[in-house]
């Protein structure tokens, strides 16, 4: 089977909410198991949790304050459960008692733990915990169907001795078994992409002119930034190299901001032994001024002439000095005969896909829609409908999966 990496969860943001029962005691050992696996933890919990456990633990191991209150008594501050909420990649209530779980699914929110999940836009799983008869009651099992049906996900209790003497189902599943659920959940064990390593370039490069002038283009590199999140997302370890753009990757994926083609060359020659796939999204400026001035250059009546020489073309140079495994996808953005011009491409520069799309009113750069062609060198072909880049990003890599990887 396949291993996930050991940062699975690098850069990823959890909020941990524990609600008021015994297992309480074991939540200190699923934050150091998320903190172990680069996982961001931030834990909220309920008053009752705190006879469980202590904040000062969970503090420490989560390496982030601990919430419970609304209001903080000493700074006399708010703690902001829209911000916590937004923040989250993924929620995890454990353990999840029946009087919070009832609370969940009618939307009470009388604490901070309540309120944070309902502002949480992310996925949210709860590990109830409770004794035997309690998790039978027809009210909690009904309670656990309106959560699921509501979009929640439920880490089934184990069975076993109780805190009550009892034994039976109940127990909340053990710390390891909830860390492996989230790590599956962002790094899934049957992903193509788990163990792989991909470059994706994206954005603009700027040619100086003068320290404050450039030659750049329109590229916003979005189309690029959604291919790499979503390479993240399915496990593949990503390094994205990032033309001057104000938009960013998340934090799991690792950024390598860069200025001009040169730079782009560089960053891409550094990092090109060590990845299985390269994906070129980024408009790579064709030419730059042949000298750069250290001065301003200064306003004449004179008409200024600027020389420009070629630009080094970075896919055909990572593609003549890949290895023999690795894979070449490049993109071409053409402003007619695309089809035509993307296939020539494709030959010319020896990749084994290209992305072609067609300069348009809603596609292309600075849209946040697209529409492509995408053409194996072996003459397979996927074209997509007009879609947003942060769907055609999945389209696209499940497609190279299926191709390269299958
Ligand atoms: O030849 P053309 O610029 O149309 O090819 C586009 C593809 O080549 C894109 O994948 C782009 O990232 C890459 N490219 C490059 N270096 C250049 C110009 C383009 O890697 N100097």
């Amino acid at each position: 089977m396949l291993q996930p990496p050991k940062l699975a969860l690098k850069g990823r943001n959890i909020l941990v909410g524990i609600s008021g029962g015994i297992a309480a005691y074991k939540i200190p050992q699923l934050v150091r198991l998320l903190k172990a696996s680069g996982a961001n933890v931030r834990v909220i919990t309920t008053e009752m949790a705190l006879r469980f456990v202590t904040a000062e633990t969970l503090s420490v191991v989560s390496e982030n304050p601990v919430l419970t209150p609304f209001f903080d008594p000493e700074a006399k501050t708010w703690n902001n459960h829209v911000d916590l909420g937004l923040w989250a990649d993924a929620m995890l209530i454990a353990p999840c008692g029946a009087n919070t779980l009832s609370k969940l699914v009618n939307g009470q929110c009388d604490n901070l733990l309540l309120t944070a999940f309902l502002s949480a836009r992310c996925p949210v799983w709860i590990a109830p915990a409770m004794d035997l008869d309690m998790f039978q009651n027809p009210a909690v099992q009904q309670n656990l169907k309106a959560f699921q049906n509501n979009g929640g996900h439920t880490i089934e209790p184990e069975e076993g001795p109780l805190a009550s003497g009892l034994v039976g189902k109940g127990r909340m599943a053990e710390p390891e078994t909830l860390a492996a659920v989230l790590i599956d959940h962002f790094c899934p064990s049957d992903s193509p992409w788990v163990g792989k390593t991909v470059l994706v370039t994206a954005g603009p490069t700027h040619e100086a002119i003068d320290p404050v002038r450039f030659i750049g283009n329109r590229s916003s590199g979005l189309m690029g930034i959604e291919l790499a999140e979503h390479l993240a997302r399915c496990g593949a370890q990503v390094h994205l190299v990032l033309g001057p753009t104000h938009l960013q990757a998340s934090s799991w994926v690792e950024t390598h901001r860069v200025e001009s083609a040169l730079d782009m060359l560089e960053a891409c020659q550094h990092l090109q032994a060590s990845c299985d796939m390269i994906i070129m999204a980024a408009a790579v400026a064709d030419y730059r001024p042949e000298t750069a001035s250290k001065q301003k250059i200064k306003k004449s009546e004179a008409s200024l002439e600027l020389q420009l020489i070629p630009n080094p073309d970075i896919l055909s140079q990572l593609s003549h000095q890949r290895s023999k495994d690795q894979c070449i996808v490049g993109f071409a953005l053409e402003t007619e005969n695309a089809e035509a011009y993307g296939q020539a491409k494709l030959h010319k520069k020896k990749l084994d896909a290209i992305v072609i799309n067609q300069a348009g009113p809603e596609t292309g750069f600075g849209h946040s829609t697209n529409k492509v062609i995408l053409l194996h060198a072996n003459g397979q072909r996927m074209e997509s409908p007009l879609m947003n880049k942060s769907q055609l990003a999945p389209l696209l890599i499940d497609t190279l999966a299926e191709w390269f990887y299958a």
